[in-house]
């Protein structure tokens, strides 16, 4: 079916290209996701993966970040710019510890009324740290929805992508969306260099046809 050749184009994509190296891929433990997510809002990926592991060895719990002094959490804080955010994210922490018994919550309706947290980190969190079906678009999942169902350069509205985004939906909330962020990455260099793009998306080519198909069969713009 088309929604199964979708999602076993991104997983095999994910499989072979996936960056599996990102050490908040790799607990359950929903604060260092949170940190991670909170991290990420706002500075690339390369920069985070420097200074997140200090940052947790420093403040290895909620409670921790919640009662950390601002000259240690400046100090850790280093390299991501813009210490506001840094003191935004002790704020997110002395509420969870304050009002939530240090527990992340993993609804992502809960997440939403949390400083600091807007719509697609009230689901990032919930999807990374819980693995809850949410349906959620940022910048890396519109880019590959746009690219396989739409004219690349169309203006699409969210609301319109958002039903095709719950529709792909698998049970593996959690890897799904890392899949969907890195071939959203991926998608991002290859237009930028048209030289990768023939040779690391010659796969896609074998994809096309289902393409079409779901553009005429459930879009039909
Ligand atoms: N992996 C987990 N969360 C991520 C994010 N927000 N961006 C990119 N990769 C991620």
């Amino acid at each position: 079916s088309l929604v199964l050749d979708f999602q076993q184009h991104v997983m095999e994509f994910y499989a072979a290209k996936g960056r599996h190296d990102m050490e908040w891929r790799h607990t359950d433990d929903p604060y260092k996701i949170l940190v991670s997510e909170i991290m990420l809002q706002q500075t690339q990926v390369p920069r985070v993966a420097v200074i997140y592991p200090k940052f947790i060895e420093k403040f290895p719990d909620i409670f921790a970040l919640a009662k950390a002094d601002h000259a240690d959490l400046l100090t850790a804080w280093q390299g991501m710019g813009y210490n506001r955010r840094a003191l935004n994210l002790q704020k997110l922490a002395r509420v969870i510890a304050d009002e939530y018994g240090g527990k992340i919550p993993n609804d992502p309706a809960v997440l939403l009324t949390l400083p600091g947290i807007g719509p697609a980190t009230s689901c990032s969190i919930a999807a990374f740290a819980f693995d809850r079906p949410v349906v959620f678009i940022e910048t890396n999942i519109r880019r590959v929805f746009i690219h396989y169902f739409f004219e690349e350069d169309q203006a699409v509205d969210d609301r319109e992508l958002l039903p095709l985004v719950s529709a792909m939906l698998p049970a593996n909330s959690r890897e799904w969306y890392w899949a969907l962020m890195d071939l959203g990455t991926a998608l991002k260099s290859a237009v930028k260099n048209p030289n990768q793009r023939s040779r690391q998306y010659t796969k896609q080519k074998s994809f096309e046809g289902s393409d079409r198909q779901i553009r005429g069969g459930v879009l039909k713009r």
